[in-house]
């Protein structure tokens, strides 16, 4: 088998009728994100199945307009934090945080594959989209950028940007639990019991609210801005803004949390850093960590000069793909979870975002080293940026996704398929 059709047999072996998993046992719930670049993957071979997987995710949509991070259709003994722990009493069950708002950048890349056949499906799924940003801009952005209420919210759930928040979360009392993530991987390349604790311990606190999401805000024992999210908060509110208009709706709305979400940019950006930076709302300390939320800049056009050189320092430090973390850092460890490693699937976005802006070069580089990884060791979660070891859970949904829409594409940039 190719490399196209082993992709095509993951997407087809992790869907579970309707939505996709991750990948079989560390992940065997529907996550958010992964979703939707699943929806981006199946569009290049089953379009209606593309636009499932988003009707599916959408569906699980709160009346407050948030689309939870986990959704958990069938009770899975194999993973923990489940359902019960999360109680959070929706339908289908579901963790009670979100987690990068890509959809509606994925649901206008698909649709410009046909525009025809996914018309009537973008139309059903536009206010639900319009809710859920709506919901980001009313309980997440009230501070200016997008901010997290938990690591996991972020989707780069252990990267050093979350150090300085976690420091104050207090994971003592947490009680008895057993992880089974590192039941499933290696648990060096997973976080550690500490950090664990503390996780669990913001969860605790959400449920103690009845997941009350302007009070977990408020009061949570965690709060930082976040880079990476509010680029792809900014991208995905313009992408849903010329959805909408093609759909003859009033944009204004959208547009006006696009301008506000821009114009609170300075607000991350760390001089002394050089760079984009996570930010503790509760004491607006900076992280002072380079890490890939910084260059998502690029999916939002918000690079510069200065973000530029930090690029092409981090990434000639290592030699494959854009690292999580700064290599030239003490925190840089090249294996372990979001605290180093490449992930193809954040390439993906970056790379689109540097086609966008004229940066074509390096955008091609980016997809060759990512291809590269791929083609040596197959479809993993993540990798090792320095020797390429693959990391984490094999036969990864969004890994295959992106390498049939962007990083198997020898000839022509997925990007240039895409929205129009
Ligand atoms: C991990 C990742 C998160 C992803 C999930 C499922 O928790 O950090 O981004 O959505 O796995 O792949």
């Amino acid at each position: 088998m190719n490399l196209d059709e082993q992709a095509r047999e993951i997407l087809r072996r992790n869907d579970k009728g309707g939505y996709t998993v991750p990948t079989h046992g560390l992940y065997p719930y529907q996550w958010n994100w992964d979703s939707a670049f699943a929806a981006w993957g199946f569009a290049t071979f089953d379009l209606p199945r593309a636009w499932d997987e988003l009707d599916t995710l959408m569906s699980s949509q709160w009346d407050d307009g948030m689309v939870p991070h986990i959704i958990f259709h069938k009770s899975d003994p194999g993973y923990f934090p489940g359902p019960e722990v999360w109680d959070t009493g929706q339908t289908p069950p579901s963790s009670g945080i979100s987690q990068p708002p890509v959809a509606a950048i994925m649901a206008r890349q698909i649709w410009a594959t046909d525009r025809d056949a996914g018309t009537e499906r973008i139309k059903a799924l536009y206010p639900k989209l319009v809710g859920w940003h709506r919901w980001w801009h009313d309980y997440r952005c009230t501070f200016g950028p997008a901010a997290i209420t938990h690591p996991w919210e972020s989707g780069r759930d252990n990267c050093p940007d979350w150090d300085i928040g976690m420091a104050d979360v207090d994971g003592s009392g947490v009680g008895e639990y057993t992880r089974r993530d590192t039941g499933h991987v290696n648990p060096e390349m997973r976080p550690g019991k500490a950090d664990y604790d503390r996780y669990i311990a913001m969860l605790q606190y959400g449920r103690s609210t009845g997941w009350d999401q302007a009070k977990i805000v408020a009061g949570g024992p965690f709060l930082m801005a976040d880079p990476g999210i509010t680029f792809m908060l900014l991208r995905a509110h313009e992408d849903l803004s010329a959805i909408g208009r093609e759909l003859g709706q009033d944009v204004s709305e959208i547009d006006s949390w696009a301008t506000e979400l821009r114009s609170a940019l300075p607000l991350i950006w760390n001089d002394a850093l050089g760079a984009y930076d996570a930010r503790n709302l509760r004491n607006d300390a900076f992280a002072g960590v380079l890490g890939s939320g910084a260059f998502l800049a690029y999916l939002a056009g918000a690079g510069n000069p200065k973000l530029d050189a930090q690029l092409m320092r981090a990434w000639d430090a290592v030699n494959y793909g854009i690292p999580s973390a700064d290599p030239e850092s003490e925190i840089f460890d090249p294996r372990r979870y979001w605290r180093g490693p490449t992930w193809p699937v954040v390439n993906s976005l970056i790379a689109l975002g540097l086609t966008e802006n004229g940066r074509s070069e390096l955008a091609e580089r980016l997809r060759s080293e990512t291809a590269d990884l791929i083609r040596k060791h197959g479809f993993y979660e993540y990798f090792d940026p320095v020797d390429a070891t693959p990391c984490g859970g094999a036969d990864f949904t969004w890994t295959a996704a992106i390498w049939l829409t962007w990083a198997g594409n020898e000839t022509e940039n997925a990007q240039q398929k895409g929205a129009a």
